[in-house]
């Protein structure tokens, strides 16, 4: 039975763990900084929206006022392994190597963080320009420095020359390229990549506040009496990067590109 205490103690509950999140998603510069640069080209969107290796769809949100309809696609050799695969938000999902839509069905299509995890991105490019719109948007993020994930899917890191490269041999032509992130930033997620999971081994708390959804379920016991340094350490860290990267900006290092392309005119 719920009563007002009950609603009380469920709304504070929900209080803390929305504030630990964002915290957490502050500390993760990886995370915020793809963030920022989805949230930036997001009003591009349009239309029918197909994401491409969805995972548990994290930045809908981003997107869902800008298109008609949000579809999120998931190749069931790799999903399944992964925690969101077991928590399964995908609306679509397909084996072997093609996908499974009409040739121009979408007017946008999204693929955030996926083309290191296929073996064939060539042909996975070519699949996204096939089911795009003549006139559609394809929004493609890739990292250029990420620790190992996913593994053994785990095959490619992305310049922005090898994403443009793909691009175009798809008949698509890059439009804008975006930075996320210089060396300082890259210095300091790897930083807190080991301060969080080799030191606090907190990969499993994470996912219990609904991040890393991309890995496969994490089984280490936390060690929470780092926890107090390991939160200050990287705290300082993510603030410390953020301003070095405003300050000593670097134009040839980042943590990733993200690439807004579009069909070449015939
Ligand atoms: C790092 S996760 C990213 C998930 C999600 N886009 C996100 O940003 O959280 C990579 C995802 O790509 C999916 N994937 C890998 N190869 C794929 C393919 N050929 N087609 C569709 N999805 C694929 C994996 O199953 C995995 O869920």
């Amino acid at each position: 039975m719920r009563t007002p205490w009950t609603t009380g103690s469920a709304t504070i509950a929900d209080t803390v763990r929305r504030a630990l999140r964002r915290t957490a998603d502050w500390i993760d510069i990886q995370w915020s900084l793809l963030d920022e640069s989805l949230r930036a080209v997001a009003p591009a969107a349009r239309g029918r929206l197909l994401d491409v290796g969805c995972g548990e769809k994290p930045f809908e949100d981003c997107f869902r006022s800008h298109v008609a309809s949000y579809v999120g696609v998931e190749h069931a050799d790799t999903f399944t392994a992964t925690a969101a695969g077991q928590r399964a938000r995908a609306d679509v999902v397909y084996s072997g190597g093609t996908l499974p839509f009409r040739d121009g069905a979408f007017d946008t299509v999204l693929s955030i963080q996926v083309l290191e995890h296929t073996p064939r991105p060539g042909a996975l490019v070519a699949e996204m320009a096939r089911v795009l719109a003549r006139d559609g948007l394809l929004i493609l993020s890739a990292p250029f420095q990420f620790r190992l994930h996913e593994e053994p899917h785990d095959y490619f890191r992305y310049s922005p020359h090898g994403l443009r490269r793909l691009c175009e041999d798809a008949g698509l032509q890059v439009v804008d390229v975006r930075q996320q992130g210089s060396l300082w930033s890259v210095i300091g997620h790897k930083l807190n990549s080991y301060l969080a999971f080799r030191v606090a081994r907190a990969g499993g708390l994470m996912q219990g506040m609904g991040k890393l959804g991309h890995e496969a379920p994490q089984r280490q016991r936390v060690r929470w009496w780092t926890l107090p340094a390991v939160g200050l350490g990287t705290v300082a860290v993510a603030a410390a990067a953020r301003t070095m990267d405003r300050v000593f900006f670097d134009p040839e290092e980042s943590l990733g590109y993200l690439v807004l392309a579009r069909h070449r005119a015939t």
